[in-house]
């Protein structure tokens, strides 16, 4: 173990070097934002440099844009390459079905365009992130700023019809102004607690005017990569089938889970 890595870093970097091994050369690659796919980028950028690997990415958000250029990354629009084989990314929690919330970082919205628009989406995380039912974790909803307050109106008339354990919708701060996306748009943050159907309730959201995109993602990720501290990584698919690695082997060429 890296010991400069604090156990959960490390179980994200185990992570992402898993999945690192996913990416093979030629594909057209979505690259997440986050914590845990910052780790992804820097190992697909030694990657790039110690083996030869050529990839075209597609970054999720400014700041993976700019870690990716500083690691020798090609980049590209996802409007040069139109479609991606796979997009790696983090989420904030994930359940049995890998239903995500992600957004936490601000970046749902370009997440979820790219990774729709790739065959496969791995999602990356360490074993903390897991949960049985979605919620915990605020679920984001990225609001254009024009009548911001009329749309978290609407939004919280909706989520008195919807089986939630939580109501409170709250704008998301930073520094004491309100957080922009890189679209320019605010997030509003909803306290949840419990999301009893999540299909329903992302529907919902979705038809309130001055919503653009909310951070579940539904029936888009295959499978999830999910490190532990103690360096191993189990590998989940959407049957539930889960297979673990002890993580030693990591740099390993040898791919048998190339078939997602
Ligand atoms: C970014 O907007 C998010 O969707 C991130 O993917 C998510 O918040 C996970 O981030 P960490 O890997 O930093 O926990």
């Amino acid at each position: 173990m890296n010991k400069s890595l604090t156990p959960m870093d490390h179980a994200k970097s185990v992570a992402a070097t898993r999945a690192a091994q996913f990416v093979e050369t030629g594909m057209k690659v979505g690259l997440g934002t986050g914590s845990t796919a910052a780790f992804l980028v820097r190992r697909l950028g030694e990657r790039v440099r110690e083996e030869g690997l050529k990839i075209t990415a597609v970054p999720t958000s400014v700041q993976t844009a700019d870690l990716a250029r500083e690691e020798g990354i090609e980049l590209a629009t996802l409007d040069d390459v139109t479609w991606l084989d796979l997009t790696i990314d983090g989420a904030d929690e994930f359940d049995g079905d890998l239903n995500l919330i992600k957004g936490g970082g601000g970046a749902l919205l370009r997440e979820k365009i790219v990774a729709t628009a790739s065959d496969r989406m791995i999602v990356i995380a360490d074993a903390s992130k897991r949960v049985e039912k979605l919620g915990a974790f605020p679920l984001p909803v990225e609001v254009i700023p024009f009548g911001w307050k009329a749309t978290k109106g609407l939004i919280e008339d909706a989520l008195s019809g919807i089986a939630v354990l939580g109501q409170e919708v709250s704008r998301r701060e930073r520094d004491g102004a309100p957080f922009r996306t890189d679209e320019g748009n605010f997030i509003l943050d909803l306290h949840l607690k419990r999301i009893e159907n999540v299909r329903q309730l992302s529907l919902v959201l979705n038809q309130i005017p001055g919503a653009v995109e909310n951070g579940l993602f539904i029936d888009i990720c295959q499978k999830a990569v999910i490190g532990h501290g103690d360096g191993r990584v189990e590998l989940v698919d959407i049957y539930g089938k889960s297979e673990w690695e002890d993580g030693e082997d990591l740099d390993g060429s040898d791919n048998m889970f190339s078939d997602i």
